[in-house]
């Protein structure tokens, strides 16, 4: 028996379009995720909004992960909005998959690019941003109330035309280490 050493582990999120239904488990996600706390007005607003989308990340029967994408009407750039990922379930590939639902949902809007700015401090972040094939191309100075510079990412989409999402799960397998608690290894 392999005692305290990664083990292989299957997780399995569904991603899906958010709904006006899932208002009150967005204020909660948001409550939980390191986010700048979306009001519950501005979520309410943007669920019902034509001119945005959500997707939301469900694992274990509640919200764990949420990007929000806009659109403006004349525009072939969509916006990245937001995107954050419950703390408990980080490390896990929901950030990557969000994002590649996302760009589903802008190249389905027939956009050309998706655009976003993060805070030059946020590491993590950035590293899933140039991960997934997004590329800096200009900046904000002091952007963040902390007066933090914002870096600008694009990604181009590409012509391909695809379908907006699927509600089929995503099976996301990842080696598991250090989630559960450490085990003693009795061999020693
Ligand atoms: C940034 C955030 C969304 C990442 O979510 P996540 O689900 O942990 O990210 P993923 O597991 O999909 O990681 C995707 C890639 O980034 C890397 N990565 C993610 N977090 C990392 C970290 N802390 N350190 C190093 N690499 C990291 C992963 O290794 C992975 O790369 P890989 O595909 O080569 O293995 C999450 O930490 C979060 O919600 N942060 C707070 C909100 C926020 O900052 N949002 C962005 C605002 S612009």
């Amino acid at each position: 028996m392999h005692m305290g050493r990664p083990v292989k582990s299957l997780f399995e999120a569904h991603f899906r379009r958010g709904e006006p239904a899932d208002l009150n488990a967005l204020c909660a996600f948001e409550s939980r995720a390191w986010t700048d706390r979306m009001s519950r007005r501005s979520l309410r607003r943007l669920l019902a909004s034509p001119s945005a989308a959500i997707v939301v990340a469900e694992a274990d029967g509640a919200i764990t992960g949420a990007a929000i994408v806009l659109f403006r009407a004349n525009s072939r750039v969509a916006r990245l909005y937001s995107i954050a990922v419950d703390p408990e379930y980080t490390g896990r590939g929901i950030a990557k998959a969000l994002l590649a639902q996302a760009e589903k949902i802008a190249r389905s809007r027939q956009c050309r690019s998706l655009r976003l700015e993060v805070h030059e401090k946020n590491h993590c972040a950035i590293r899933v941003y140039s991960g997934a094939g997004y590329q800096e191309f200009g900046r904000y100075a002091h952007y963040y109330e902390d007066r933090g510079h914002a870096l600008r990412f694009e990604k181009e989409l590409g012509f391909e035309k695809e379908r907006a999402p699927s509600s089929a799960p995503l099976r996301l397998e990842q080696a598991v280490v250090g989630l559960a608690p450490p085990v003693a290894d009795s061999s020693r």
